[in-house]
């Protein structure tokens, strides 16, 4: 059996990163992998973490690219691999541009298309904006489904998808997060190398994690936050660490509002080891990022989610995580909630796994194999 695995941006290549792994390991199976390289730096950290070398890459990334661009680009590359390696599957992950032009390209071949992280729906298609749409179309394209949740196998089988073709698996963010946590903790020596990287965090100052992305915050959504968190650090008390998405709008509005304010740190993105390190190091996480709201919970940490809507409303629905929008007085409100009040923080500071076990990519391989 041949698997076709095509991801490209740094969030798929988390994801798909174990399932990849299984697939290469697994008797029977030739696993090839074609990344687009939507995302270029952010995507070859990820790739070197989990040593997987690409078959194709198709080396797509431009500055400031359309999302037109992406998709054509994508298709014909993806088409041109498929053509070249006549898999029996092709694995696309999650909601991005990729995933969508690489679950078309399959249709269009008339190869079988499994998709993971299946079902996450809004419903609202301009929030999150473009992920809804290319979700809502991979719905339709794909044959299997491997939707992470009870939640997101309801919201297929709402859309009469076949029963038989849906199966639970978990999320593989919980598979990857368990591999780098269990890195971290076996080895001291590394866990040193990484916190020796973060000496300019004060101990005495609580740590706020900070992350942002969205498109549909761009229209003013990314200024306001970026505003408040500013006059948040100006508290004194607490300190912001913030990776800057290479988004060419995303590092515009950071270094507009945050260049220089007291007590914020604007650094590069963070290889996804160090990340998860200092996701574990934070009193306190807010962010627009899907992954971090899945990743999160598993740590116990708190999520300020600083959008109107959510895909992921199981960690919302449990308490640990909390949408704030993008209103700065809002988001001011919510943070210092956690700061001053103990237990509104501790009851947020639980930890549990709604996302996963941490074994859903053997669980996708299973039922590949048929
Ligand atoms: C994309 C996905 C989004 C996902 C996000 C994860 C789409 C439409 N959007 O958004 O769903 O949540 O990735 O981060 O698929 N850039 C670099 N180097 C990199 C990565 C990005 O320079 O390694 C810059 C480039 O100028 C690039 C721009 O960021 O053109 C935008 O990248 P793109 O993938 O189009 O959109 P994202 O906002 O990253
Ligand atoms: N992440 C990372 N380095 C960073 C910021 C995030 O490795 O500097 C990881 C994070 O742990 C999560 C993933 O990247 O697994 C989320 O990616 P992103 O926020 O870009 O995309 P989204 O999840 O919103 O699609």
């Amino acid at each position: 059996m041949k698997i076709l695995s095509v991801f490209g941006t740094r969030p798929e290549a988390i994801k798909m990163a174990i399932p990849v792994r299984t697939f290469a390991a697994a008797e029977g199976v030739e696993s090839v992998v074609c990344v687009t390289g939507q995302h270029r730096q952010m995507l070859d950290q990820v790739l070197s973490l989990f040593e997987i070398s690409p078959d194709i890459d198709l080396d797509l990334m431009t500055p400031g690219q359309s999302l037109e661009r992406v998709t054509t680009r994508a298709l014909e590359g993806v088409s041109e691999a498929i053509r070249t390696h006549r898999p029996d599957w092709i694995v696309v992950q999650g909601d991005t541009t990729t995933a969508m032009a690489g679950a078309l390209a399959g249709f269009y071949a008339q190869v079988p298309v499994a998709h993971v992280e299946a079902g996450l729906r809004t419903g609202n298609m301009a929030s999150p904006w473009p992920e809804e749409g290319n979700r809502q179309i991979i719905g339709r394209l794909a044959k299997v489904h491997f939707p992470p949740t009870a939640k997101s196998q309801a919201n297929l089988l709402a859309e009469n998808i076949d029963p038989a073709c849906v199966h639970v698996t978990g999320n593989t963010v919980i598979d990857a997060l368990h591999y780098v946590s269990d890195k971290i903790e076996q080895d001291a020596a590394l866990a040193a190398q990484i916190d020796a990287a973060f000496d300019f965090i004060d101990p005495a100052k609580r740590l706020i994690l900070v992350t942002g992305h969205r498109r549909e915050n761009f229209n003013g959504g990314l200024d306001r936050v970026c505003d408040a968190l500013a006059r948040l650090a100006a508290r004194g008390d607490v300190q912001i660490v913030y990776p800057v998405h290479l988004n060419p709008q995303v590092q515009r509005a950071a270094e507009e509002h945050l260049r220089g304010a007291p007590d914020v740190h604007l650094i590069a993105p963070l290889d996804y080891l160090p990340f998860v390190r200092l996701m574990s190091r934070a009193d306190l996480i807010i962010t627009d990022s899907g992954g971090i709201q899945e990743e999160a919970p598993s740590l116990g940490k708190p999520v300020l989610v600083t959008r109107d809507t959510t895909e992921r409303p199981e960690a919302v629905e449990a308490g640990t995580v909390k949408l704030v929008g993008t209103q700065g007085e809002r988001v001011i409100e919510q943070a210092a909630r956690l700061l001053d009040d103990e237990a509104a923080y501790a009851e947020m500071a639980r930890a549990h796994n709604p996302y996963g076990d941490g074994h859903a990519s053997e669980r996708i391989l299973q039922v590949l194999r048929g």
